[in-house]
């Protein structure tokens, strides 16, 4: 077996724990350290999907046994239940860019902030892969202004709900959600300016894939601009088959070296990636003492279109 694909029982078995990882946060119920499970979903990112995955009980989740459940902690931002605003703050969105989006769309399960990287133009036709809650999708609406128009694709039903709802929210008239697999996008040839992506592409069981498809979609002169989780040095086989620490956006994380080659392999040029070691920190406390979380880190992942 190559190592670049996995093979399609495992890649499905994988798919399907990451859409129901995903489906249990989008509908509140893997929150975690935030409790109740209600509507504030999302604050605390990474970390309840793991325990779901390995059906445990969600209370400690990213905060680590003991967390902060509490009230004072809630409001005093000392962690990552600090209010739905600091994981996203945590991983680069401004205060402002929070604020800007309606309630409950600050939801952020990313590792960066690609929209605001991504040198957006008002008019441009955006693509979103891995949309989730829509945040990102809000933001670039924001950029790209009512002539331009977004696009998030999204394998899990219940993210779509959501993203759309807070689409309606805020009345956001450029900006559409499409239910499907970014191995086999939903989007025609040659129509899309910029691709952003927030933390998916690492989740994929077939990135080559990913990569074609990304390519196929954009226009000539067209540019892909994600945030990803990558790894530094090779990861063991032990770390690559847990579906719990992949559902993390851990395990899955390629290396630069293999992901820059699949980028050119599928017809980018100017491939650029750039680690974030900042991203370290917030990193680690999506699996707190596993080994894995060493080798892996947040990078801005740049590629064209010629
Ligand atoms: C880590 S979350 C990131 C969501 C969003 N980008 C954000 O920053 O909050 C991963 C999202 O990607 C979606 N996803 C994972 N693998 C996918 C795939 N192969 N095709 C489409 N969506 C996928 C999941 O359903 C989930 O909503």
């Amino acid at each position: 077996m190559a190592r670049d694909v996995m093979n399609e029982e495992r890649a499905e078995r994988v798919r399907q724990a990451v859409r129901a990882s995903y489906a249990a946060r989008a509908s509140g119920h893997a929150e975690g350290c935030c409790g109740e499970g209600g509507d504030g979903g999302g604050c605390c990112g990474h970390g309840a999907g793991h325990e779901a995955a390995a059906g445990q009980a969600a209370a400690s989740s990213c905060c680590g046994s003991g967390g902060c459940g509490g009230a004072e902690d809630h409001q005093a931002g000392g962690c990552c239940c600090g209010g739905a605003a600091s994981h996203a703050e945590q991983v680069g969105y401004s205060l402002v860019e929070i604020s800007s989006v309606p309630e409950g769309a600050e939801m952020s399960f990313g590792c960066g902030n690609p929209a605001a990287l991504a040198g957006l133009q008002p008019g441009e036709t955006v693509l979103d892969l891995g949309s989730g809650g829509g945040l990102d999708c809000l933001l670039a609406a924001h950029r790209v202004g009512p002539t331009g128009r977004v696009i998030g694709v999204d394998m899990t039903p219940e993210m779509i709900d959501r993203a759309r709802g807070n689409a309606r929210q805020g009345n956001y008239a450029n900006v559409e959600f499409r239910l499907g697999e970014i191995e086999h996008l939903p989007v025609a040839d040659a129509t899309v300016d910029a691709i952003i992506s927030n933390c998916v592409i690492n989740l994929s069981p077939d990135k080559p894939s990913v990569l074609r498809e990304a390519f196929r979609v954009l226009k000539p002169g067209g540019r892909l601009l994600v945030s990803d989780i990558v790894s530094m040095a090779p990861l063991s086989e032990e770390a690559r088959s847990d579906e719990g620490l992949w559902c993390e956006c851990l395990s899955g994380a390629e290396e630069v070296g293999a992901l820059e080659r699949m980028l050119r392999d599928a017809g980018f040029v100017d491939v650029l990636i750039t680690p974030q070691d900042e991203s370290r920190e917030f990193v680690r406390s999506w699996a707190p003492g596993a080994s894995v979380v060493d080798l892996v880190v947040s990078a801005i992942v740049e590629a064209w279109k010629p």
